[in-house]
């Protein structure tokens, strides 16, 4: 049978690949510690579950609009007004099956064939894939470790042609917790003011941020709510990442194009599952500073750990839930005859040699880092942190 040529060029993730192995090693009986998932490791609220199991109950199990219940959409209007001070009619908003579609249906609706789009890096590993899927080419700009991975905006200016359409935004950010704060917004809106730009912005982790650090959106900024669509959902705000829950909010005719493209393809979201997302959305918001308390205690104590391991080097993210560790010092390290080239070479060894599973830099455009999540219990944290001393510590023999 042929694969189209769209399907055989979507590069496979390297994230999908060592949670893959991570899993096969656990089903085999292995003794394995992943950091590698993106996800909150609690439980969804009980109160959202019992409106999930409501509504299955109740039989709100039929179709839906396509772009989502009435009643959810108006929840998310108000909750963009309340948390984000924008104003959105029901009418602008889709409700998708998690953000990840909602990126990809903004990506669908605003990419041709030839269109360039900006994408700051390190970026979150699915960005340029659908830039490609959708014909476009994703231009990717560096954003300098030692300004905290915040954007070089003069960079992004330099990048900018006659072709590029679209900038892709995420903050808070993974892999690197960088969150936009004033000066970065105010600078990357007169860009995209200027020069014409379309903006995705993506705002999962919004809620998930530390030390004062604000979210802000860039859709509140003057002029730019028409030319953004803001990216946001459930999944790890309230725990909820099997649920498939999230949203665009965005420019009416851009609602109605990124609508149509749902009705023809995936119909909606699963009707439960919207049911359960009114629930969180419209219910108490305390669940969600409880977790996000909780990541705050696991960063302090994962910095910690981490900072105590020998010729690591690990900036404090400013929000999400991921560590973006420096291991430059470890590439080229030779074991047992061979060479770790890459952060992906390092990944593969740390879980064959030390069952530990972490995302190389390399999936996220930044060689030289790996990616450690700290969505997990302080007793994994502790473990993992350990293996990794323990794996780094023999490359460093080897080395010698
Ligand atoms: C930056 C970013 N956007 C979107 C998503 C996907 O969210 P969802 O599970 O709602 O599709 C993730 C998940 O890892 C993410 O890191």
């Amino acid at each position: 049978m042929k694969i189209s040529r769209r399907a055989s060029e979507i590069a496979p993730s390297l994230t999908v690949a060592i949670d893959a192995r991570a899993k096969e090693l656990l089903a085999a009986g292995e003794d394995v510690v992943s950091l590698g998932a993106g996800e909150p490791d609690f439980d969804t609220p009980d109160f959202v579950a019992d409106a999930g199991v409501a509504a299955i109950r109740a039989g709100r199990t039929r179709y839906t609009a396509p772009t989502g219940i009435l009643e959810l959409r108006k929840a998310i209007c108000d909750k963009l007004k309340r948390e984000n001070g924008l104003d959105y009619s029901p009418d602008r908003i889709v409700v998708t099956s998690g953000a990840k579609h909602a990126v990809n249906n903004a990506v669908a609706a605003l990419v041709d064939p030839g269109d360039e789009a900006l994408v700051l890096s390190p970026h979150w590993v699915t960005y340029p894939a659908l830039v490609r899927l959708y014909g476009g080419t994703p231009v990717v700009v560096e954003c300098p470790a030692e300004k905290g991975f915040h954007p070089d905006v003069e960079a992004l200016e330099r990048a900018c042609g006659p072709k590029t359409r679209l900038l892709i935004l995420n903050s808070p950010c993974n892999p690197t917790g960088a969150v936009l704060n004033d000066d970065d917004l105010e600078a990357i809106a007169d860009l995209c003011r200027r020069r014409d730009l379309a903006v995705i912005s993506d705002e999962i982790y919004e809620h998930i941020v530390y030390d004062g650090n604000v979210h802000r959106s860039i859709a509140s900024l003057p002029g730019m709510a028409e030319r953004t669509v803001v990216v946001n959902g459930v999944s790890k705000a309230y725990a909820m990442t099997g649920w498939r829950i999230g949203y665009t909010a965005s420019p009416l005719p851009l609602a109605r194009a990124m609508g149509r493209l749902q009705g023809q393809t995936t119909h909606h979201p699963a009707a439960p599952s919207q049911h359960a997302a009114l629930a969180a959305l419209s219910g108490p918001s305390d669940c969600v500073e409880r977790m996000r308390s909780a990541f705050a205690a696991r960063r302090e104590l994962f910095l910690r750990e981490l900072r105590s391991i020998p010729g690591l080097s690990v900036p404090a993210p400013e929000g999400a839930f991921y560590m973006f560790a420096d291991v430059a010092k470890w590439a080229g390290a030779r074991v047992g005859g061979r060479t770790l080239a890459g952060s992906a070479d390092l990944c593969e060894w740390l879980l064959e040699r030390e069952r530990l599973a972490l995302v190389p830099g390399a999936a996220f455009g930044r060689e030289g880092r790996i990616r450690l999540s700290f969505a997990a219990s302080e007793a994994t944290l502790l473990e993992a942190a350990r293996r990794l001393r323990e794996g780094l510590a023999i490359l460093d023999a080897e080395a010698e």
